[in-house]
């Protein structure tokens, strides 16, 4: 079976607060979209990186992405959510035949452009064998508090077995589009949701830190640092 990355590219970033959408905004000299995408489609064992766009992206074609031609196909057929904007994706490539059911597909977020190469070999090595697939993610470190409606605590959650979840998100196929088609697509922030809702167990693998989100302003220059240490 083979392996296809799917990039959900549709949102607003209603959080970062700029006109722009955070998958285009100027992160080391590219747009924050780029460097995903780079890393994906430098991995040899991914066949195809597909770009989720919202239907009316403008900004896309604005940008060079003649290093990637090989591996890369645009869907323009985000939705109103995540979910949404991946289901249609992964719908348009089965109906196409492009992709089969038991082929593996590995959901990233446009905005956690600093994924590592190691980090995602770590993720597919771990899961490739694996029967229901799985994620990134990372322990929770800091003291988690419950609060109440006027920001008074009224609980300390343990954190032990608490995860983060990041992404890429590796599932079949046919058991994530699936799962996505019966979850309630409003209410989910992530593949794996839909997959447990199934009653299956998705498997973690122990990522780094720096496959932060880049979601509020503060988060960029965070985000530039470590491209750059990189030599991105
Ligand atoms: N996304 C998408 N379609 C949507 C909403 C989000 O493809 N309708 C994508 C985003 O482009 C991003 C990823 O899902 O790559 C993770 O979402 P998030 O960080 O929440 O981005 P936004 O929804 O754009 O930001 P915000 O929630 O702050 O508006
Ligand atoms: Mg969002």
């Amino acid at each position: 079976s083979r392996l296809i990355a799917l990039i959900p590219a549709a949102g607003s970033g209603s959080r970062m607060g700029n006109q722009l959408p955070k998958q285009y905004l100027p992160l080391a000299g590219k747009p924050m979209i780029y460097h995903a995408l780079a890393t994906l489609c430098h991995t040899p064992r991914i066949d195809q990186v597909c770009i989720v766009l919202a239907p009316d992206d403008e900004l896309w074609v604005r940008y060079d992405w003649s290093p990637f031609l090989d591996k890369l196909k645009v869907l323009y057929r985000g939705g109103a959510t995540r979910a949404q904007s991946v289901l249609y994706g992964l719908s348009a490539l089965q109906s196409e035949g492009a992709i089969q059911d038991d082929d593996w597909v590995l959901v990233h977020d446009a905005a956690r452009p600093c994924l590592s190469s190691a980090q995602l070999d770590r993720l597919i090595d771990a899961l490739v064998q694996d029967e229901v697939g799985g994620l990134l993610a990372i322990p929770v470190a800091d003291t988690l508090k419950r609060a109440d409606e006027k920001q008074c605590v009224i609980g300390t959650a343990a954190r032990e077995g608490l995860w983060q979840a990041q992404t890429p998100q590796m599932f079949r196929l046919g058991l994530l589009v699936a799962a996505l088609n019966k979850a309630d697509n409003t209410a989910i922030t992530d593949d794996a949701s839909a997959i447990e809702a199934l009653g299956l167990s998705p498997r973690l693998v122990l990522a780094d830190a720096y496959n932060f989100k880049v979601t509020y302003p503060q988060d960029l220059a965070l985000a530039e640092l470590i491209l750059q240490q990189r030599g991105a």
